[in-house]
């Protein structure tokens, strides 16, 4: 067994069987990613990376790995790898779409329910030991049923969303370069909207789009200030699709009644502003994780190695070029 994997972080046990199947292994245990230098240095003599989105892989990253073939990033976000650079080079990247949808979804409800029915708040309270009673104005939230919810991208992320709106009652806008047929939007439940009217009318916004040069801080001031001050923004994408300081502001104005955020722009940093209001909950980059999908995510990773380097074509290629357009690029 010739071929070498560098696994930028451990992954669980039955997909770390997938890759030991097919290569040699060579792990980075530690929980921070690996330094530019040392990824650098490490990849030199490797045909793929199994990494997470913690670690950048730019074009000085992938230039080092002269024997380097394919890159499965553990997520379905790819933004923290130079994916032109790779596709030049012939190399694979890989993602993990569709496994994480659902789980995903559901994390956002966790967000939207927490934030309008103040229950971070609420489990402070009960802890305390200051609680005083049943009281008829005790923490009042905002009703979630019935109300309006608006999705900035209407992807898979985005539509398993709109379907767990229909049990809440909701009336759901969507905002998508890709309108779908009235058929389809019938089926889904969704009107779609100009952005600014989806902003206007919107009780929760939630962001779904991939980070990308036209998604950055595409939520900003001026968006800010179309919303309700009595509506609530949700944001499970990237965290600089938002602009922090922009919603912070308008938080502290009381433009905006609250935010539950799961991405930030800066990870592991948490703005400054945004940990000390009591209408904003705050989660560690974790919309994805529950069992079942963290290991759905790292075996799809594994397989997607396991087949490039098994001169296959990886089933989540996000730079399909390299198999179109490019066969000498890769010896083929
Ligand atoms: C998580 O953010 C992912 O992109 O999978």
């Amino acid at each position: 067994m010739s071929a070498k994997i560098l696994v930028a972080r451990e992954l669980p046990q039955e997909t770390m069987a997938v890759l030991e199947r097919v290569a040699a292994l060579e792990v980075h245990r530690r929980e921070t990613p690996l330094s530019k230098e040392e990824l650098i240095e490490r990849l030199r003599d490797k045909d793929a990376l199994v990494c997470q989105l913690t670690q950048r892989v730019d074009a000085e990253v992938l230039a080092a790995g002269a024997k380097l073939r394919v890159v499965a990033n553990v997520a379905v976000g790819y933004d923290n790898i130079d994916v032109t650079a790779a596709t030049a080079r012939g190399i694979a990247v890989t993602n993990t779409p569709g496994v994480l949808d659902d789980t995903t979804a559901d994390f956002v409800w966790a967000l939207l329910l927490a934030v309008a029915r103040r229950v971070v708040e609420a489990d402070r309270l009960a802890r305390s030991g200051t609680w005083k009673g049943w009281d008829l104005l005790l923490l009042l939230g905002s009703d979630v049923h019935h109300k309006t919810l608006g999705l900035i991208g209407l992807g898979r992320i985005g539509q398993r969303v709109a379907a767990r709106a229909q049990g809440f009652g909701m009336r759901v806008l969507y905002h998508d370069p890709l309108r779908l047929s009235p058929h389809a939007e019938e089926d889904f439940g969704v009107e779609w909207a100009e952005r600014e009217r989806l902003l206007r009318e919107s009780d929760f916004v939630s962001l779904h789009v991939p980070l990308a040069p036209d998604t950055r801080h595409l939520i900003g001031a001026q968006e800010l200030a179309w919303m309700k001050p009595t509506a609530f923004l949700l944001n499970t994408s990237r965290g600089a699709v938002l602009d922090e300081e922009a919603l912070a502001v308008a938080l502290i104005e009381k433009r905006l009644a609250g935010a539950g955020l799961d991405v930030f722009e800066e990870e592991p940093k948490v703005h400054p502003r945004l940990v000390t209001l009591p209408n904003v909950v705050l989660a560690p980059h974790i919309a994805s994780a529950s069992v079942e999908t963290r290991t759905r995510m790292a075996v799809m990773a594994a397989e997607s190695v396991a087949a490039v380097l098994g001169g296959a074509r990886p089933p989540n290629l996000v730079n399909p070029e390299v198999y179109d357009r490019l066969p000498a690029a890769r010896g083929e």
